[in-house]
C-alpha cells in the first residue's frame, strides 16, 4: 500500500511560520511584489524563477472545459438506504452491497450542471441540467450520471456530435441559433418528446435543490443467482420542485447568472441540508412486446401505473467543496462505473456513452485522472497499471512485490477476486445490422406529455417554441407544425396559430430557446411538491 508521506514533510525552515508563503519546490517566497529586474525600472532577467515558476504554473490553470456539461457546482453528502426496495428487500433485484441494510450511509459526490454553454455561462438558461453522482462505495465506485429530465432526444448513440453541433454555438458566428436547432429537430421525430418537455417550464429548472434527477438510461440489478431485471433511476427533490417561466429566467439573468450555484453553496453553508429519494422503476429482462414501446428506448417513460416508483434511500448533501477546481472541475463521471449488483443493459445509448466518459476523461484531466482523490475509491486499489502523465502514487496491494506488475505470477503478484454472486451471462444473438429499433412510436408520450401539463405550462411551451421557431426557414416551421400535429392536435393547432401571428421579421438576434422578447404566459411558475 502506497504511504501517505506529506505529514513527515511538515518541518519547517529557521525562517518560517504557519503563515509563510513558499513556492511549489517549497521555498520560503521573501518578496512576492517585485520581480528580480536590473535596477528597480528593467529590465528583467530570465533566471527568475520564482517568477516564472508563478506565472508559467498561472498560464497553465484552465485544462479544457468539458464538451458538454461545462458548467456546474457540486457538494459532498451520503446516500442513506432504506434496506428495501418498496416492500421487498433488495437482495430479491441486487446484491448491490449499498441497498441491503437499512440505515447503511455511502459517502458521495454529485455535480450538477447546464448542458450546451460553457464553463461561466448563466444558469438560468433553458437547458437540460445534468445530475451526476458518485457513490464512494465499499465494493468501489458506482457512478450514477443523469439528467433533470427522465428522457432524452436521441436514442442512438452515434447521433450524439449531430445532436450537440446542432444545439451548441454555430461554428461561424459562436452564436446559438434556434434555427440550427430545428433544422435537427424537424428531421428527427424521435426528439419530439424530449422537446416538448425542454420548452415547457422543465426546461428551466429554478434551482439544482428544486429539480428531480434521473438516469435516463435503462441497467440491469443482478442478485445473488445471476438473475437479471432492468432497472431505472430517479431522484426526487424532498425540497419540492420548482421550475421557472421564461420570464421569470430573464429577470434572474439580469441581476445573477450564478444563481444556481450560490444557491446550493448558502444553503449547505447554512445547515439546510437538501435532500433527495432515491426511487427505481424494475421491469423484467424481456423485450415486452405487449408495450407500444421499447423498454431500451431513452425517449420513453415507462408508466408510473404499470412500473411503480420504489423508494430505496435518500441523499443528504451537507458539504461544500474545499475547491472548486481540485473537485467539481476535475471530477469524472461514467456510465461504465458499475459496482457488483450491477450491469449495463443493451441500450445502445447507454452502450455509447459508456466509451466516451472514460475516453474524454482520458483527454480532459489525463490519464491518471483516476489517482485525483475526488476520482479515487474511498477502498484499497491494487493494479498492475503504471506510468502515464502525471502519475503521482502507485496503486499497488499491501503484499505484492513491487517488480511484479504482471499476472499471473508465483512469486508475489496480484491475485484475481473471487467470484462473489452468479455471473449473469446474458445470451445475445442475431446479425450484425445497422438498423433502427423497430417500436418507434415517437409522437404518442410526447402527446401524452402535452396533456398532462397544467394550463400554464401549456401557454408558456407554445410561446417559447413560437418565439424560437418564427424566425426559422418556413421548411423547418412546416415540418415542426407536422410533427407537433401527430403529437397531439391541439398542440400542433396552437403552434400553427401562433406562429401566423408572430412576427417573423424579428430575426435580430435569433435567440434561442424561446428567449428574445418572450410574452410571459399568463400564470406564474408554482412550487411543486
Ligand atoms: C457529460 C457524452 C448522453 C448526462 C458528458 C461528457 C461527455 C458526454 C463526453 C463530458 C464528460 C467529462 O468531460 O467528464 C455523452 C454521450 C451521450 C451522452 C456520447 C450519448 C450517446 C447523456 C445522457 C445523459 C448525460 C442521456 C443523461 C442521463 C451527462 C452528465 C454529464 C455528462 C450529467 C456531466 C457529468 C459531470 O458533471 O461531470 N457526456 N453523453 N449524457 N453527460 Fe453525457
Amino acid at each position: 500500500m502506497e504511504k501517505d508521506h506529506s505529514a513527515s514533510n511538515q518541518k519547517k525552515s529557521e525562517f518560517e511560520s504557519d503563515e509563510t508563503l513558499t513556492n511549489r519546490q517549497g521555498h520560503p517566497v521573501t518578496n512576492n511584489q517585485n520581480m528580480r529586474t536590473v535596477g528597480n525600472r528593467g529590465p528583467a532577467t530570465l533566471e527568475n524563477y520564482d517568477f516564472i515558476e508563478k506565472i508559467s504554473h498561472f498560464d497553465r490553470e484552465r485544462i479544457p472545459e468539458r464538451v458538454v456539461h461545462g458548467r456546474g457546482a457540486g457538494a459532498h453528502g451520503y446516500f442513506e438506504a432504506y434496506g428495501k426496495v418498496g416492500e421487498e428487500h433488495p437482495s430479491k433485484y441486487t446484491r448491490a452491497k449499498l441497498f441491503q441494510e437499512e440505515g447503511k450511509q455511502t459517502p458521495l459526490f454529485v455535480r450538477f450542471s447546464t448542458v450546451i454553454h460553457g464553463t461561466h455561462s448563466p444558469e438560468t438558461l433553458r437547458d437540460p441540467r445534468g445530475f451526476a453522482v458518485k457513490f464512494y462505495t465499499e465494493d468501489g465506485n458506482w457512478d450514477l450520471v443523469g439528467n433533470n429530465l427522465k428522457i432524452f432526444f436521441i436514442r442512438d448513440a452515434i447521433k450524439f456530435p449531430d445532436f450537440i453541433h446542432a444545439f451548441k454555438p454555430d461554428p461561424v458566428t459562436n452564436l446559438q441559433d434556434g434555427e440550427r436547432q430545428f433544422d435537427f429537430i424537424s428531421n428527427y421525430p424521435e426528439a419530439m418528446h424530449m422537446i416538448t418537455f425542454l420548452f415547457s417550464p422543465w426546461g428551466i429548472p429554478a434551482n439544482y435543490r428544486q429539480m428531480q434527477g434521473s438516469g435516463v438510461n435503462t441497467y440491469r440489478w443482478v442478485n445473488e443467482e445471476g438473475k437479471a431485471v432492468l432497472v431505472k433511476y430517479h431522484w426526487e427533490p424532498k425540497q419540492g420542485i420548482k421550475n421557472l417561466t421564461q420570464k421569470e429566467a430573464a429577470e434572474i439573468q439580469a441581476k445573477n447568472f450564478n444563481h444556481a450555484t450560490q444557491d446550493l453553496y448558502e444553503a449547505i453553508e447554512k445547515g439546510d441540508y437538501p435532500e433527495w429519494e432515491l426511487f427505481v422503476q424494475i421491469m423484467s429482462d424481456e423485450e415486452h412486446p405487449e408495450l407500444d414501446f421499447d423498454p431500451l428506448d431513452d425517449t420513453k417513460l415507462w408508466p408510473e401505473n404499470q412500473f411503480p416508483w420504489l423508494p430505496v434511500g435518500k441523499m443528504v448533501l451537507n458539504r461544500n467543496p474545499k475547491d472548486y477546481f481540485s473537485e467539481v472541475e476535475q471530477v469524472a463521471f461514467g456510465t461504465g462505473v458499475l459496482v457488483d449488483g450491477m450491469d449495463f443493459s443493451d441500450d445502445k445509448m447507454l452502450q455509447g456513452r459508456t466509451f466516451s466518459y472514460s475516453d474524454t476523461q482520458r483527454y480532459r484531466v489525463g490519464p491518471n485522472y483516476l489517482q485525483l482523490p475526488i476520482n479515487s475509491p474511498k477502498k484499497r486499489v491494487a493494479t498492475n497499471q503504471r506510468g502515464g502523465q502525471m502519475q503521482y502514487k502507485v496503486d499497488i496491494g499491501e503484499n505484492q512485490n513491487p517488480h511484479i506488475n504482471y499476472e499471473p505470477s508465483t512469486i508475489g503478484g496480484l491475485k484475481e477476486a473471487e467470484q462473489g454472486g452468479k455471473e449473469h451471462t446474458p445470451h445475445v444473438e442475431g446479425s450484425i445490422v445497422r438498423e433502427s429499433i423497430d417500436r418507434q412510436n415517437n409522437f404518442k408520450q410526447a402527446g401524452d406529455t402535452y396533456n398532462h401539463f397544467e394550463g400554464w405550462e401549456k401557454d408558456e411551451l407554445i410561446v417559447n417554441l413560437v418565439n424560437t421557431l418564427a424566425p426559422c426557414d418556413e421548411r423547418i416551421q412546416t415540418k415542426m407544425v407536422e410533427m407537433f400535429k401527430q403529437c397531439d392536435p391541439d398542440y400542433g393547432r396552437r403552434v400553427e396559430e401562433g406562429l401566423k401571428h408572430a412576427d417573423s421579421s424579428n430575426t435580430s438576434s435569433r435567440e434561442p430557446m424561446g428567449a428574445e422578447g418572450a410574452e410571459d404566459a399568463p400564470r406564474k411558475a408554482e412550487e411543486k411538491g
